[in-house]
């Protein structure tokens, strides 16, 4: 694994890591009012990263494109900000709502560009796939 699909798979291993030490939390204390930050730590850090991470390393002709810089860092610091604000939300901190939201729409404008490298690289004609390396990968 290399590139941004390395850098995917790192982000989710810290988002495994953070999330079950949250959820530990959570069920010692029984105080269960950070679920949805747990939750979100957990499928959106952890599991998306994930399948993001797996998907750059199956489609190389994704994985090489610029583009798939830009959806890492987008989605990175979009996820880390929407995590700590939901987090000081779920605590009680109802003014950091405007920040989570702008951070929920970077993810989603991150998650619309992932949609456009994804099925450009999967739908390109034959021809330009065995130029990027895809069918080396099959
Ligand atoms: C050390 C492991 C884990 C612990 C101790 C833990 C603990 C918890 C606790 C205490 C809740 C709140 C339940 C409630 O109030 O109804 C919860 C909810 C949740 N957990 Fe975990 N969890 C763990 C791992 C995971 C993993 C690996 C995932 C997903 C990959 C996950 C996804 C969720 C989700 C989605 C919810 C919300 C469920 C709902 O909406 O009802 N958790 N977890
Ligand atoms: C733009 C990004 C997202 C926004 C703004 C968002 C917003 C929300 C909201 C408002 C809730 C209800 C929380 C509550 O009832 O207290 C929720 C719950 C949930 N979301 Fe998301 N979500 C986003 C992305 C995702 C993604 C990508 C996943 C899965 C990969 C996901 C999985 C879940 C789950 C499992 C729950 C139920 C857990 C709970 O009740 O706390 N969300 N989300």
């Amino acid at each position: 694994m290399q590139g941004v699909a390395r850098n995917f798979f790192t982000l989710a291993v810290i988002y495994s890591i953070i999330g079950m030490t949250l959820g530990l939390s959570m069920a010692m204390s029984h105080d269960h009012a950070q679920m949805p930050t747990h939750a979100h730590i957990m499928v959106l850090g952890w599991v998306m990263s994930s399948v993001f991470a797996f998907f750059y390393h199956l489609v190389p002709a994704a994985r090489n494109s610029r583009l798939a810089v830009v959806h890492f860092w987008l989605s990175a610091i979009s996820s880390v900000v929407m995590m700590a604000t939901l987090y000081m939300l779920y605590g009680g901190n109802l003014s950091v709502e405007p920040v989570l939201g702008t951070a929920s729409l970077v993810f989603f404008a991150a998650t619309l560009l992932f949609a456009w490298i994804a099925l450009s690289a999967l739908w390109r004609p034959a021809g330009a796939g065995v130029a990027n390396g895809v069918t080396a990968n099959r």
